[in-house]
């Protein structure tokens, strides 16, 4: 599939569930003196889980252009040395508002994955979470019962606070979460090392490709746990990983979602770039495929964030688009040979 049809997919599915399709909110927030981009899907729903807004219906679906490159959540210093993550990203979420929870939210995003996209069953894995005594937030036993249902129990990771309780920031609405995490590995290497013991270590074709919140407390200032006025549903898949998944690569640089921009790097700059396939590449060349990730993942964060209304500049949040606008240019001066202005004619691709 391509990626514009695994994205009407996800909405389509998820509209046959109920949910209204809403549009993206702009990538730049002015409104939230917590957050300066958004960073998650849920970032523009904020206020209804706090319960202080109503949306216009009780579930929603949409794909969020997402930041990730300051805060809580800051991926700026891997992107381009691996393959998976990224300034910029596209993050699918389903909400439920006060509505449904996690015996539907589940079983939902499994049938999504295995039924609908048809990957394979047997390279999910799902995790819960454990518990936390000092949270005082038991561990999420109903997650645990509704996913045996579907997977074996030794395909289900107990995670920890890092990896499976959620928080938008240091304030703000979070929760247990139960994310779902996809081994692309060859089926030798899958024989040799299960993934469960890759799952959440950083291995690149291991990888969490989307992430279901309990939302039910409320992060206060003073960092004490408050219980919300009702439970909700906030989903996060990565939509560049999804893609990598569906179209049968092992980077995310790989999939059509940025192939085209790769082309227009190497047209403008006679540099090549080496997909993922191809192992054991010169130190030179390994360079090369870094500067251009770098490249074409800097510009499409520079673009929709100059677009969505934060032009570069020297303080605040302009400044953090000039840094990765400067990150990029520095990558092509450097290592792809562009001594002229180029990132601008990446923009229309
Ligand atoms: N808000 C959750 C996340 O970003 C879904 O992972």
């Amino acid at each position: 599939m391509k990626s514009q049809d695994i994205r009407k997919a996800y909405l389509q599915f998820f509209e046959s569930k109920g949910h209204l399709i809403v549009p993206s909110a702009p990538i730049v927030l002015k409104d939230d003196p917590t957050l300066m981009f958004n960073n998650s899907g849920m970032a523009q729903f904020k206020e209804y889980f706090l319960g202080n807004a109503t949306p216009k219906s009780n579930r929603i679906t949409d794909t969020q252009k997402c930041l990730r490159v300051s805060g809580k959540h800051n991926d700026l210093e891997d992107v381009g040395f691996d393959t998976y993550h990224h300034t910029m990203f596209e993050m699918l979420g389903n909400w439920s508002f006060g509505d449904y929870f996690k015996k539907e939210a589940l079983p939902w995003a499994w049938e999504f994955l295995t039924e609908v996209l048809k990957l394979e069953k047997d390279r999910l894995y799902v995790s819960v979470f454990e518990g936390n005594e000092a949270e005082n937030v038991p561990f999420d036993q109903d997650a645990f019962d509704i996913w045996k249902q579907f997977v074996p129990e030794d395909r289900i990771i107990l995670g920890n606070k890092k990896d499976n309780f959620w928080e938008m920031g240091d304030q703000g609405p979070c929760g247990p979460c139960s994310e779902i995490h996809i081994d692309l590995r060859t089926d030798a290497e899958r024989a040799a090392v299960s993934g469960f013991s890759l799952v959440n270590a950083d291995h690149p074709q291991v990888v969490e490709i989307w992430n279901n919140v309990f939302m039910e407390f409320n992060r206060k200032a003073d960092g004490s746990l408050e219980k919300l006025p009702a439970q909700h549903v906030d989903t996060g898949m990565g939509f560049e990983r999804l893609c990598m998944a569906m179209q049968g690569v092992t980077s995310n640089y790989d999939t059509d979602v940025f192939t085209p921009l790769i082309a227009k790097v190497e047209e403008i700059t006679g540099f090549k770039y080496t997909t993922n396939e191809i192992k054991d590449v010169s130190e030179e060349q390994n360079k090369t495929n870094i500067a251009i990730r770098v490249v074409i993942d800097h510009v499409r964060a520079v673009a929709f964030a100059i677009a969505d209304g934060q032009l570069p500049s020297n303080t605040g949040a302009g400044y953090v688009i000039r840094r990765i606008l400067r990150r990029a240019i520095r990558y092509g001066f450097t290592f792809l040979n562009t001594k002229e202005a180029f990132i601008y004619e990446l923009v229309g691709v």
